[in-house]
Order: structure tokens, then C-alpha cells, then sequence
């Protein structure tokens, strides 16, 4: 069994787990600037969708990605309600602290700091993030937008993770200083950089966030967009 991560830019990835696709925070092209030009809501697969929270820059494609495909999307509830609404059938809600296992592995709703309106203005819940431990026994945190917080500390005190996903744009989320010391709170052994170099308030050099993880003896892989990454 793999892993294989696609990056489309921003804070979307596609996950492939052994041939099950999960796409997390679908915001791509052309909403999304750093988006590869082919990736549209129209052409991405789906198997499940991962939603960590319910602003535009996250949920951009969810209708219309989870209506095509008929995929089943993993949200809070609030967000689930949402999407129910706008005629989404497949939806699973869960909440923060709570875990379910999946066919590829089990999914835990994490806390992050930060907000989670939906573009329509209503209400989507608080924000999350998402631990996957896949079958094969390897696992990935996804931060979502969050501010660094001490509670990820638990995520570290629980075994760490294998790759964490993390924002370090600064301005809406936490920056490079504050991922690194998420890094180390949650025992990551290897960061991958997101929600960066999208908008003009969010620009960062992620080379230079990688020299500061390696300083602390913590691997860093920094994905272009259309980079594919293999656990
Ligand atoms: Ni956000
Ligand atoms: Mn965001």
C-alpha cells in the first residue's frame, strides 16, 4: 500500500490511499491562482472529500466536485448541513475530537484556531483539522487554518505524525516560526508547507521555513503545485 499526495496549491491536496482518492479543501483553478490549469472541479476524482472549515479558499469546488462525483464529504456538522442543503447527498458529519473509521483508515477532527463562515455568510461551525491514519500505518496531520496552539502538543504525546501538513503563510494563519514549533508539538518527522504565496498578504519564502525545520532536525518537503509526494 501508498500514500501519494498531489498538491494543487493554496491548502488542496489529493490524497491517493492505495487507490481510494480523497480530496481536502477543494479550491482550484481558476479560483484558485496557484492551481495547475487542468485542475478544475470538473476534471478532479473523488472517492471522499475532507473539508476543514468553511471559508471560500477551502470550499470554492466542494458543491460541484461532490454533486459530479457523488463522493462522500467528511466535515463538521454545520458545514454537512451546508452542503445537504445545495443537494449533496453522500455526507458525513462528525466533530472535533471525534474519530471514525473509514475503509482507508480512520479520520480524527482535530482543534484549530481560526474561523469557519461559509461564503454565503452562514455559519459553518468551528474550524478543524484532520489526522488520517491510513492501513498501512502511515499518518498525516492536516493543520487547516489554525494559529499555533497548545493542544497540538497532544498530537505529539500520542505518537507524532509522519508528515504534517502546515500553514505558514502568517496574516490569516500562523507563520513559519509559529509551524516550526507546531512541527515540534506535534512530532512530525517530516512538514509539508501550505496556505502560502496565494494572495499577497500571505507571501513566504518556504525554503527558508525549511532551513529553520531542519535546524531542529525535522525534514521538510516543500511541494510545488502539481508536485506529487509519496509517503
Ligand atoms: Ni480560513
Ligand atoms: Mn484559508
Amino acid at each position: 500500500m501508498s500514500i501519494k499526495l498531489t498538491y494543487y496549491g493554496h491548502s488542496t491536496f489529493g490524497i491517493d490511499a492505495d487507490g481510494t482518492k480523497i480530496i481536502v479543501d477543494p479550491f482550484l483553478a481558476p479560483n484558485n491562482p496557484l492551481a495547475p490549469a487542468g485542475a478544475t472541479a470538473e476534471t478532479v476524482d473523488a472517492d471522499y472529500m475532507l473539508l476543514t472549515h468553511g471559508h471560500g479558499d477551502h470550499v470554492a469546488d466542494a458543491v460541484a466536485i461532490a454533486r459530479r462525483t457523488g463522493c462522500t464529504v467528511i466535515s463538521n456538522f454545520e458545514i454537512g448541513n451546508w452542503l445537504m442543503a445545495q443537494g449533496v447527498e453522500n455526507v458525513h458529519q462528525m466533530h472535533i475530537g471525534g474519530g471514525y473509521n473509514f475503509p482507508f483508515g480512520r479520520v480524527k477532527l482535530t482543534i484549530a484556531h481560526h474561523g469557519s463562515q461559509l461564503p454565503d455568510g452562514s455559519d459553518g461551525g468551528n474550524p478543524a483539522g484532520a489526522l488520517f491514519y491510513f492501513n498501512d500505518g502511515s499518518d498525516i496531520y492536516f493543520g487547516g487554518d489554525t494559529a499555533l496552539t497548545y493542544d497540538m502538543r497532544l498530537i505529539g504525546e500520542a505518537g507524532g505524525v509522519d508528515v504534517a501538513v502546515l500553514p505558514i503563510g502568517d496574516n490569516f494563519t500562523m507563520g513559519p516560526d509559529d509551524a516550526v514549533v507546531a512541527a515540534q508539538f506535534v512530532k512530525a518527522k517530516r512538514v509539508i508547507p501550505c496556505h502560502f504565496n496565494t494572495f499577497p498578504p500571505i507571501q513566504q519564502d518556504p525554503d527558508d521555513f525549511a532551513r529553520k525545520l531542519a535546524d531542529e532536525g525535522i525534514e521538510c518537503t516543500v511541494m510545488a503545485s502539481g508536485d506529487e509526494y509519496e509517503i
